[in-house]
C-alpha cells in the first residue's frame, strides 16, 4: 500500500507495535506518526524506524486542532488510525483529568479535523478513506464469572474513568458516522501484551520487578480475570478491519483466552525460573505480594470475537504459552529499551503508587 496512514499514538506500546507491523507487511508503506510523546510514548520504541523512506515522526497532541489540521492537508493521509490514549486505569483513579482531556477532547479534535479534511476531498478519495478508532472491552463494564463473553451487541457500562473516557470517545466516533457520514471503524480490544509494553501493566511490571528482587505486587486476592492477546495479533486484526470493515461497525478483538492474574503471574515466573533463574535457586514465585486491591476494580473482562473471525477472517496466531515466552526473551534482550523508558518520573509512580 503507497497511500499515506496517519497514525496517532505511534510511540506507545500498541501503536509502535503497529507501525513496525506495517513496514514488515508493507515495505514500501507511507506512515505518518503523531504523538504527544507523553510519559508512555517514547521514540526509543520506533528506533529502527527513524530516517526509513516513508516513515515519519510528528511531536504533536491530538488535541491541537491546528496542528491536525496542518498535518492532514499536507500529507493528504487515506487512513487515519487513533491510538493516542491516556491508557493506564490505576492513573485515571489518581487523576482523571488527562483522560478527559486527551480521550475526549482529543478525540473530538481528531474527528472535527478528519471530518473537515474529508469533506474536500473527491468522492473517490471520501469513499475510500477510513478513520479507525482503536478501544478497549473495559467500556462493556464487568463480567461475573458464568456470564457470556462481551459481545459488540453488549451495553456499555464502564466503571473507571480510564473506561468511561474512552466509552466516550466511542460514542463520538459513532456519532460522526451517524450524522455526517465519516467513514469510521471502532476495534474493542481485550489486554494486550509483547514487546514495547510500559512497565506500569501487569505483565511488564511483574517481568521487570521480578529481575529487580521487587515484590510483584497482586491486587486483592488475584482472581480478577482478563482475557490475554498478543499484540502482533492485535496489529493483524486492527490491518484486517481497515482493509475489509464496514464503516460504522465495531469489531470485538481477543484472543480467546482468559487468565486470572494470578495465573498471568505464575506464568510469568515460571518461564523467568527456566529462561533466567534466580541466584539462589528459588522461584520468583516467592516474590509475589499480595496488596490492597484497585478501587472499583473490575472481575472479569471476556471477548466473543466471533463476528471477526466470521466476517473477516481474522484469527490470532500466538497462544498465552507462546506469546509470553516471546513477551520474557524481548524484556531479557531489550534492558537498553527499559532503562531508557523507566527512572526518574517511572520510580516516583512506583513508590506513589505502590507505596
Ligand atoms: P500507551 O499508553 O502505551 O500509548 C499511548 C500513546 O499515546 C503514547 O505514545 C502517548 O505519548 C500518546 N498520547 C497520549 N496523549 C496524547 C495526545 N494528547 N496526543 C498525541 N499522542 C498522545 O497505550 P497503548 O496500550 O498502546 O494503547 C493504545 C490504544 O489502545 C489506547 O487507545 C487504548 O485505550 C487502546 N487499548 C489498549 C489495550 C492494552 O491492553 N494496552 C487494549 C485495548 C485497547
Ligand atoms: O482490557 C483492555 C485494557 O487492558 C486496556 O484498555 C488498558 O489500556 C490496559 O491498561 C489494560 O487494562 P487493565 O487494567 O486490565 O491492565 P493492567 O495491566 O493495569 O492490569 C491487569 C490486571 O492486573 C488487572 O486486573 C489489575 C491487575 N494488576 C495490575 C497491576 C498494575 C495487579 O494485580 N497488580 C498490578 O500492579
Amino acid at each position: 500500500m503507497n497511500s499515506v496512514m496517519l497514525v496517532t499514538g505511534g510511540a506507545g506500546f500498541i501503536g509502535s507495535n503497529f507501525v513496525h507491523e506495517w513496514f514488515r507487511q508493507h515495505p514500501e508503506g507511507h506512515v505518518v506518526v503523531l504523538d504527544a510523546l507523553t510519559y508512555a510514548g517514547h521514540r526509543e520504541s520506533l528506533a529502527g524506524l527513524e530516517g526509513r523512506p516513508g516513515f515519519q515522526f510528528i511531536h504533536g497532541d491530538i488535541a491541537d486542532m491546528a496542528c491536525v489540521s496542518a498535518i492532514l492537508a499536507e500529507h493528504q493521509p487515506a487512513a487515519l488510525v487513533n491510538f493516542a490514549a491516556e491508557s493506564h486505569v490505576d492513573r485515571s483513579i489518581h487523576g482523571p483529568g488527562d483522560f478527559i482531556r486527551t480521550n475526549v477532547n482529543g478525540t473530538f479534535t481528531l474527528l472535527e479535523a478528519a471530518r473537515s479534511y474529508w469533506q474536500g476531498l473527491s468522492a473517490s478519495a471520501q469513499a475510500a478513506f477510513r478513520f479507525l478508532h482503536v478501544s478497549t472491552d473495559e467500556v462493556y463494564g464487568s463480567l461475573s464469572a458464568d456470564d457470556a463473553p462481551f459481545a459488540e451487541t453488549h451495553p456499555y457500562q464502564p466503571n473507571s474513568p480510564y473506561s468511561a473516557s474512552k466509552a466516550a470517545s466511542d460514542h463520538l466516533v459513532r456519532a460522526w458516522f451517524h450524522t455526517y457520514g465519516l467513514p469510521v471503524l471502532t476495534t474493542n480490544c481485550s489486554n494486550n501484551y509483547g514487546p514495547f509494553h510500559y512497565p506500569e501493566k501487569l505483565i511488564p511490571l511483574v517481568i521487570l520487578n521480578a529481575l529487580a528482587g521487587r515484590p510483584l505486587p497482586i491486587y486483592g486476592n488475584g482472581s480478577n480475570v482478563r482475557d490475554w492477546l498478543f499484540v502482533t495479533d492485535h496489529c493483524a486484526a486492527i490491518r484486517r478491519v481497515l482493509a475489509a470493515g464496514v464503516p460504522g461497525e465495531t469489531y470485538n478483538v481477543g484472543g480467546w483466552n482468559e487468565k486470572t492474574n494470578l495465573e498471568v503471574v505464575h506464568t510469568i515466573c515460571a518461564r523467568l525460573d527456566a529462561l533466567h533463574p534466580r541466584e539462589d535457586g528459588k522461584s520468583y514465585a516467592e516474590q509475589i505480594q499480595f496488596v490492597t486491591d484497585r478501587p472499583g476494580h473490575d472481575q472479569r473482562y471476556a471477548i466473543d470475537a466471533s463476528k471477526l473471525a466470521r466476517e473477516l477472517g481474522w484469527k490470532p496466531e500466538e497462544t498465552f504459552e507462546t506469546g509470553i515466552e516471546k513477551t520474557v526473551h524481548w524484556y531479557l534482550e531489550h534492558q537498553d529499551w527499559v532503562r531508557a523508558v523507566t527512572g526518574g518520573a517511572f520510580d516516583a509512580w512506583l513508590k506513589n503508587h505502590y507505596k
